[in-house]
Parts: C-alpha cells; sequence; structure tokens
C-alpha cells in the first residue's frame, strides 16, 4: 500500500466549493515528484510550454491535440480531466468544447488547481476539485467523456489501478475516456537509451509502462472495450480509447 502525507491546502487559494477540511498528498506525490508537480516553486517553473513540449520531444501539441480530437467535434455534455496538466492543455478542452459544455478537473495538490485557475479563461462552466483519483467523490455514470493525460505513469500499481477503475465508474454507459501516456518504444527509435535512463531515474513506475500492456490495469469491464488505439513518435507514445457499453 502507498501512504499518503497531510496537508492543509492554502486556504486563500482555493474556491470555497472546491474546499476540503485537508487533503492528502499521496507519498508517492510528495516524495517522488516533489520537484515537479507539489512544490509551488515546481510549478511556477515547469509550467511553461516550452519546457513541457522539450519533456515530450516536442510533441506535446501533436499528443495534445490527438487526444482531445478523440473526446469528439464540438463535444458537450460533462467531461472529467482527470489531473491537470502544465502548459495549455486544459484551456485547449475549454476552447473545443461546445458552450452547453462543463468540464471538471481534478487533481490531488491544491496548488496545482489554483495554477490552473489562474490561467485559464473561460466562459464556459469549469470547476477545479481537489480530489484524489484513486477515490474520487463523484457520482457514478455522471460523465460523458473522461481525459487521462500522462498521469498513470506517474502513480504505482494499485493506485493506477484504482485510478482506471474510478474513471470507468463515473463514466455514464457510452460515455468514452481517452488515455494518453507513454509506451514501450521500439527498439530502434534512438531516444530509447536517452528516455530510460531519465525514466528510471526520475519517474520509476514510469517504466511499467515499457513492461507491460495498459491493459494490464484495467478493471473488469473497461477491457475489452477499447475502440481506438495509436501509437506515436517511434512507439515512445501510447493513445488508448474506450466506450462504455450499454446505450
Ligand atoms: C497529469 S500528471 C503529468 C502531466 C504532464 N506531464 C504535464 O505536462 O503536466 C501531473 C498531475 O497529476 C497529479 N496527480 C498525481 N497523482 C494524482 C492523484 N492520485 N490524484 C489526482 N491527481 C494526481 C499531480 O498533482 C499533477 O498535477
Amino acid at each position: 500500500m502507498y501512504k499518503s502525507q497531510q496537508i492543509q491546502p492554502e486556504l486563500d487559494n482555493l474556491l470555497p466549493e472546491t474546499l476540503p477540511e485537508s487533503i492528502e498528498i499521496p507519498e508517492y506525490l510528495s516524495k517522488t515528484y516533489w520537484w515537479a508537480y507539489v512544490s509551488p516553486k515546481a510549478i511556477k517553473f515547469f509550467d511553461r510550454h516550452f519546457l513541457v513540449n522539450l519533456i515530450l520531444f516536442g510533441n506535446f501539441k501533436r499528443l495534445r491535440d490527438a487526444a482531445i480530437r478523440r473526446l469528439g467535434e464540438d463535444f458537450s455534455g460533462k467531461v472529467l480531466q482527470i489531473a491537470s496538466v502544465y502548459g495549455n492543455f486544459t484551456q485547449r478542452i475549454l476552447d473545443c468544447m461546445s458552450v452547453d459544455g462543463e468540464l471538471d478537473v481534478v487533481d490531488v495538490v491544491p496548488d496545482q488547481l489554483s495554477n490552473l485557475r489562474r490561467k485559464v479563461i473561460t466562459q464556459k462552466r469549469f470547476n477545479a476539485l481537489v480530489m484524489d483519483s484513486s477515490d474520487l467523490k463523484l457520482d457514478s455514470e455522471s460523465y460523458d467523456k473522461a481525459i487521462l493525460f500522462f498521469l498513470l505513469h506517474e502513480q504505482p500499481v494499485e493506485v493506477r489501478q484504482k485510478t482506471l477503475s474510478e474513471a470507468w465508474r463515473v463514466l455514464r454507459p457510452g460515455g468514452r475516456i481517452v488515455i494518453v501516456d507513454y509506451h514501450k518504444p521500439s527498439k530502434l527509435n534512438p531516444v530509447r537509451p536517452l528516455l530510460w535512463i531519465v525514466l528510471k531515474s526520475l519517474e520509476p513506475f514510469a517504466l511499467d509502462l515499457w513492461r507491460q500492456p495498459l491493459e494490464s490495469w484495467l478493471p473488469k469491464g473497461m477491457n475489452g472495450n477499447c475502440v481506438h488505439r495509436r501509437t506515436f513518435f517511434g512507439g515512445i507514445y501510447q493513445k488508448m480509447v474506450f466506450e462504455k457499453p450499454g446505450i
């Protein structure tokens, strides 16, 4: 089991409706990813388009657009983004979403959501919710779409499984989940050795996605319902789309 650490969120940074009494930052985040996602200085430093793009070997825009395109043309309904993303990812979802759509973004780090709320400009319905992806305090079958962009590789196996299970639970029958994350590159990919070193030293759970297919962590019901898959950049990244049967 992974452990977690209790912290008090910076109260004046949060919208009242998103304020939990206290929030638990999972240990894998506070210990492994403090330098990237938890410390306010890290958030300020990393939330730059050129840096996110560099980390993805120049593929940020391509992967962002490939993921959002799979939400549909001018999509509406309730959309759930599971975990914040640096750069203009959320802004892009909002720009593509129809005026009667609604976007909820959940993240377990309150400062991530404060940062997101500062940078997003929209007239559309948008909520930032402090929540752990492995224990979503959201009604079952209440979302039309869900999107996970480079979250799963950060999580230890049991958290990853719960995150996928929760995403599937909150999805309505007929709803769709889009996932973009790492994937095992082809042997000939010249970036492969460098990426292996980076992931091995900085992102200890990410190499799981080289060893096993994403299907390994899917909940019952989700497996077998993949409607689209594609890899990018010599196999380094993957996109998978799932649809919940029932309509
Ligand atoms: C989506 S991932 C990485 C995305 C991408 N590398 C980027 O450019 O930002 C980063 C986010 O996931 C969030 N996160 C990690 N574990 C989480 C969990 N269990 N529940 C909710 N959010 C989580 C972190 O707080 C962070 O904001």
